[in-house]
């Protein structure tokens, strides 16, 4: 599908002039660009915000998930243009190039790193927030739906519950991720040992390429369809819409949540998990959230405490024989398990309270939004005793830290480095994700943020090892940063290898063939190579 509007005369384009003075100026000439480039008649001013419009912060503030980045310190974009078509997100695109401002994009605001919101490396910039375009067409005769890129993992979930209760999608556990964002990173969830990741399950796409084009998946070619399936976000285009595949689920399944705290064993149940997850019945996924918290019988002293939260596709009985079977340490009780349609399911894995209803799930609310840092590690040999102890002595002396461990294996090991840019797969055991999180008015932000790294260093000889592998979708920008020259291949070597491995190069090739001039550019976009 090509648009009409790349076929607008270039001369146009080229014979107008634009004042940059100042940012009313830009303002003004960016609607004056769009109103050239789109339907005149649709009034742009009531879809862009700046800082003087009342609304400005409540709509900067609205889905970012990281309070890190909005605190007064940060930058902050010259507006936000909140198209509300397709064909507004292709003018923003011809605009922004055309009178050389720098853009982000934002779909479900959920950045670690705030990049979609955030510049750090260039101003002015302006943010085109996809909060409005969230339609989501679900056909369950051909197992398949086109889902627009500011649709919430949430709402795909929903909708598709609503048309039928033995299908679903594998992408995230949080169910406030925007559907753009998070598809172009991998998307993982509690499917993933079953079914891959969100990647692994779509067949089409339609993004607005560097001209201003919107392209489909065979219009694009199968280069660039392979490099958005994982290459990260922001560097290749706006994804408009995804075209997914809807997958199997049973009508009952079952959840639970176990803890235990190092006085119950932990060190050792946790030992034995590291050896088990991955190779467990694939309808089976257990992740591990660890963290500090206090003993109940002294509050003084604290204890870790690890709580093992799964998903079985299929009922307790049969999962009470897989866990007899491969993982008798945990201890897991009938009276531990409660059986449930995949819809509550994806509610109670997202922490919400037990009777809420589905249709929280419409309302794009997220259960997070903190003040945090986080950092991502691949693991490939258990850690042993010795090497856990160490890292709860680490944290036991942090106020607020949090670890999540997620399994790999299953399906995930079946697809080669190289099938989508994501390369996390066969041989890794599971996922480390570390956070600090704080308070606002915390004075110790650097604090918290030099603990971090430093459990980082800690943990380096139990990691993935050359490259350190790391999630892009939890991004790291103590990984390495583009700078405003961020064509420098070297540069960005530094974190590309550890989140793409050697699909780094490939993504670089096709950047270079389809975004030359880096038009879509951010702390870590792939660079082109120079012309
Ligand atoms: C609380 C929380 C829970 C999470 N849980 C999971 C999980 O279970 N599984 C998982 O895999 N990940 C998870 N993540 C990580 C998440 O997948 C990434 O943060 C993802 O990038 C979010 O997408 P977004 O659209 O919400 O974010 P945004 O901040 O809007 O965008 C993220 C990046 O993608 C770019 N981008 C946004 N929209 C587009 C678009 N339409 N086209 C091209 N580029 C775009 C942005 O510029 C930015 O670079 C979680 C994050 C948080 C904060
Ligand atoms: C509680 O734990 C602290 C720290 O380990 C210890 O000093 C204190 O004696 C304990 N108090 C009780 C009542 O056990
Ligand atoms: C995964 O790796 C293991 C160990 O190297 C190997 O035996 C196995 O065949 C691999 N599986 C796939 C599907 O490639
Ligand atoms: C960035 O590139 C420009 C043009 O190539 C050059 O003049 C400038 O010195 C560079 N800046 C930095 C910080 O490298």
């Amino acid at each position: 599908m090509v648009s009409p509007i790349s076929h607008l005369p270039l001369i146009i384009v080229l014979l107008l002039s634009f004042s940059l003075a100042n940012s009313a100026s830009l303002q003004e000439s960016f609607v004056q660009c769009l109103n050239l480039n789109s339907d005149r008649t649709f009034p742009f001013y009531s879809s862009i915000y700046t800082p003087s419009n009342p609304s400005f912060t409540s709509i900067l503030d609205s889905s970012a998930q990281n309070l890190r980045l909005l605190v007064p310190s940060a930058p902050k974009p010259e507006f936000i243009f909140t198209p509300s078509r397709d064909s507004h997100v292709q003018a923003a695109v011809i605009c922004s190039k055309k009178l050389g401002i720098h853009i982000r994009v934002r779909s479900g605001g959920h950045d670690y790193e705030g990049i979609s919101y955030v510049s750090e490396i260039e101003t002015p910039f302006i943010v085109v927030d996809l909060v409005k375009l969230r339609g989501i067409n679900v056909d369950v005769k051909s197992n398949t739906a086109w889902v627009q890129a500011g649709a919430t993992t949430g709402e795909v979930y929903y909708r598709i519950y609503e048309k039928s209760s033995v299908h679903g999608f594998p992408a995230g556990l949080c169910t406030s991720l925007g559907i753009g964002g998070h598809i172009t990173g991998g998307a993982y969830g509690t499917m993933m040992r079953k079914y891959g990741l969100g990647v692994d399950n779509v067949l089409d796409a339609q993004i607005v390429d560097a001209n201003g084009r919107v392209l489909d998946r065979e219009a694009m070619g199968e280069d660039l369809f392979w490099a958005i399936r994982g290459g990260g976000g922001g560097s290749f285009g706006i994804l408009l819409w995804w075209k997914i595949k809807l997958v199997p689920v049973p009508p009952t399944v079952t959840v639970f949540t176990v803890t235990k705290s190092l006085e119950q064993g932990a060190t050792k149940i946790l030992h034995r998990w590291q050896e088990v997850a991955p190779y467990i019945d694939e309808n089976l996924f257990i992740r591990v959230i660890i963290q500090p918290s206090s003993d109940g019988r002294n509050k003084t002293q604290r204890t870790i405490t690890t709580s093992y939260n799964a998903l079985f596709l299929g009922g307790a009985r049969t999962l009470l024989q897989v866990m007899k079977t491969s993982f008798p340490e945990l201890g897991l009780t009938r009276k531990d398990c409660l059986e449930t349609s995949w819809i509550k399911s994806v509610l109670y894995i997202a922490g919400f309270p037990s009777d809420t209803p589905p249709e929280v799930l419409l309302k794009g609310k997220s259960t997070f939004k903190n003040f945090f840092k986080a950092k991502s590690d691949f693991v490939r040999e258990p850690i042993p005793e010795t090497g856990l102890e160490g890292l709860w002595q680490r944290l036991l002396v942090e106020d607020s830290p949090l670890m999540i461990w997620n399994p790999y294996g299953g399906r995930m090991s079946q697809f080669s480095e190289s099938e989508t840019p994501f390369p996390h797969r066969n041989g890794t055991l599971y996922k480390i994700q570390y956070l600090s999180l704080w308070q606002e008015g915390d004075k110790n932000a650097a604090k918290h943020i030099d603990w971090i790294r430093k459990l980082y260093n800690y943990m380096g000889p139990y990691v993935s090892s050359l490259p350190r592998e790391a999630y892009v979708n939890y991004r790291d920008l103590d990984l390495g940063i583009n700078t405003k020259n961020s064509t420098s291949y070297i540069q960005a070597s530094a974190w590309g290898y550890r989140y793409y491995k050697n699909n780094f190069d490939r993504l670089v090739k096709i950047k270079t063939k389809v975004d030359p001039q880096n038009v879509f550019r951010h702390e870590q976009s792939i660079p082109p190579l120079p012309l």
